[in-house]
């Protein structure tokens, strides 16, 4: 009791108002540093993924990497980013065309095939070609790369297992499935439709429904890694790769699934989708620590300090609950969600905002059990900047934003709602989280 007052009250007060937007997000520094990385791609062209930890000058991969696809969604996005908020004289935004670099960027990716390792992860190589899509339907190079990305994808389907295989084995009856690839299935709508095949769409819910029945805990959280025996379709062994145990949780992961299966929602309407991303979302929200930052596993020990954050799960989680809040139809849940992506967003840029780094952000965690941490990473900037784009998209920011943010009018009713039922449960969860963490 004595320690729960002593807690509450070293709470700011100001937790029970929406955390601010950083101003950083549209900040001139942000679209100069993405125009330095586009002016200096390597030819033949190859993409960056993470910095080094020192000068945060950013490492190269060639085309056949997951990664590949974020520097040209990034350009797409910065093409957004300048619909939405115009160029000014001061904002940056028309220093580049950005369409232009995003689709010249695009096209190293156009050669990618089954053959190659990204197999697995053309969700995100295919993220360009969506945006393209978006902005011109009948762009047939773009239209035959989602088909032919969507193809991959379910070329790797077990129906004994129901799910895509991620990793290839040298066992090959050793199915293994990671958490990540949730964010692989829009590539399957998508496909669905543009050619009206429904096969692709049931694959996508059948992925979707195994990786509900058993890739998340009891609480919410979820394992990185599922084997299945392809040949009984059987689980043999829930496990983690990039995580810090097996019965731990890998924040990125987590925030892939949150992501994964707000999106499954978007493209289906079935609320068990709804009701899994928001498990998973609340696991997130209540496991971040008192200090407000993303660790790159929940439960990797917190000596020696600091434990290693994780800026791009910070900043894809930040993605994950607006989009959340945007299949939400009551105010308190959206209002719930926006009002934890905000405060990752105002944590995560007071820690691992860099300006004299190539990328945007540092602090992040490529792969912790191999030794790669404390670099900046393309997908973690990219999350930045699509969640900019998000809050202005959503009325929440408008471009030049300092200081407090205030609601747009349609959600201020939800807003008022929110200060009064917050004390009923933040003492619980504080004391919750001191007992966890301390
Ligand atoms: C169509 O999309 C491709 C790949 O995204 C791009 O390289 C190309 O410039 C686009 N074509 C047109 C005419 O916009
Ligand atoms: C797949 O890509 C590799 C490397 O670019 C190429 O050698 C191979 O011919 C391609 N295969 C198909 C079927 O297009
Ligand atoms: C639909 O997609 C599946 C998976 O790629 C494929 O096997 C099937 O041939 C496609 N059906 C048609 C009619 O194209
Ligand atoms: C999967 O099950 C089959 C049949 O029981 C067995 O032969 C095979 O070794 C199993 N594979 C793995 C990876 O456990
Ligand atoms: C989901 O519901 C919305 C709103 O009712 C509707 O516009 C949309 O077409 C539905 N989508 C699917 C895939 O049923
Ligand atoms: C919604 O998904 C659940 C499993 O996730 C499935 O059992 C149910 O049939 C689906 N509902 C519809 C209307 O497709
Ligand atoms: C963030 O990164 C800086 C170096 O860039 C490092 O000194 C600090 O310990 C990191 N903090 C966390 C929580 O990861
Ligand atoms: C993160 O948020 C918490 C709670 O609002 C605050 O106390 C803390 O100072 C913040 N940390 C950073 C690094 O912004
Ligand atoms: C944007 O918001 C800031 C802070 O609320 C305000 O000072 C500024 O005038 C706003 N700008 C526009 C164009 O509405």
């Amino acid at each position: 009791m004595v320690k729960t007052s002593i807690i509450i009250s070293t709470f700011p007060l100001s937790a029970l108002a929406l955390a601010a937007i950083p101003s950083e997000l549209f900040a001139s520094l942000l679209p100069q540093k993405v125009l330095d990385t586009f002016n200096a791609l390597p030819s033949p062209i190859q993409y960056p993924q993470y910095t080094d930890t020192v000068a945060g000058e950013w490492v190269y991969f060639s085309p056949d990497t997951w990664t590949s696809g974020f520097l040209p969604t990034i350009g797409y996005a910065m093409n957004t980013r300048k619909a939405l908020c115009g160029a000014t004289p001061t904002n940056g935004l028309g220093s580049a065309d950005w369409l232009s670099l995003a689709r010249s960027a695009s096209n190293g990716l156009l050669s990618l095939n089954a053959s190659r390792s990204i197999a697995h992860d053309v969700g995100f190589i295919s993220f360009p070609f969506v945006e393209e899509l978006a902005l011109n339907p009948n762009n047939q190079t773009a239209i035959n790369a989602v088909n032919r990305f969507a193809a991959m994808l379910a070329a790797r389907f077990s129906p004994v297992v129901g799910c895509t295989r991620s990793w290839d084995t040298s066992d090959p009856t050793d199915f293994q499935v990671i958490i990540d690839n949730m964010m692989n299935l829009e590539v399957l709508f998508r496909s669905a439709d543009l050619t009206g095949n429904s096969t692709l769409r049931k694959i996508a819910t059948t992925h979707a429904d195994t990786t509900m029945k058993n890739h998340i805990r009891a609480d919410g959280s979820t394992w990185h890694v599922v084997e299945y025996n392809s040949t009984t379709g059987l689980v043999i062994k829930k496990r983690t790769s990039q995580g810090f145990s097996d019965d731990s949780t890998w924040s990125r992961g987590q925030a892939w699934g949150i992501y994964g299966f707000a999106n499954m929602y978007r493209f289906t309407n079935n609320t068990s989708y709804l009701t899994t991303a928001q498990r998973l979302a609340t696991y997130f929200l209540n496991s971040i620590p008192s200090d407000g930052i993303v660790p790159w596993d929940f439960n990797a020990p917190l000596t020696p300090a600091p434990r290693p954050a994780d800026s791009s799960a910070a900043t894809l989680a930040v993605n994950a609950l607006l989009l959340l809040a945007q299949q939400e139809s009551a105010p308190d849940a959206k209002q719930k969600w926006i009002g934890g992506a905000l405060q990752i967003l105002a944590n995560i840029t007071t820690l691992a905002w860099k300006p004299s780094w190539q990328s945007l952000l540092s602090n992040g965690t490529v792969n912790k059990p191999s030794n790669n941490f404390l670099t900046g990473i393309v997908y973690g900037d990219y999350y930045y900047i699509k969640a900019g784009n998000e809050l202005v998209s959503m009325g929440l920011a408008n471009c030049t934003t300092k200081g407090a943010t205030s609601l747009p009018q349609s959600q201020k009713s939800s807003a008022h709602r929110l200060t009064i039922s917050f004390p009923c449960w933040w003492p619980l969860f504080v004391l919750w989280t001191f007992l966890i963490y301390k």
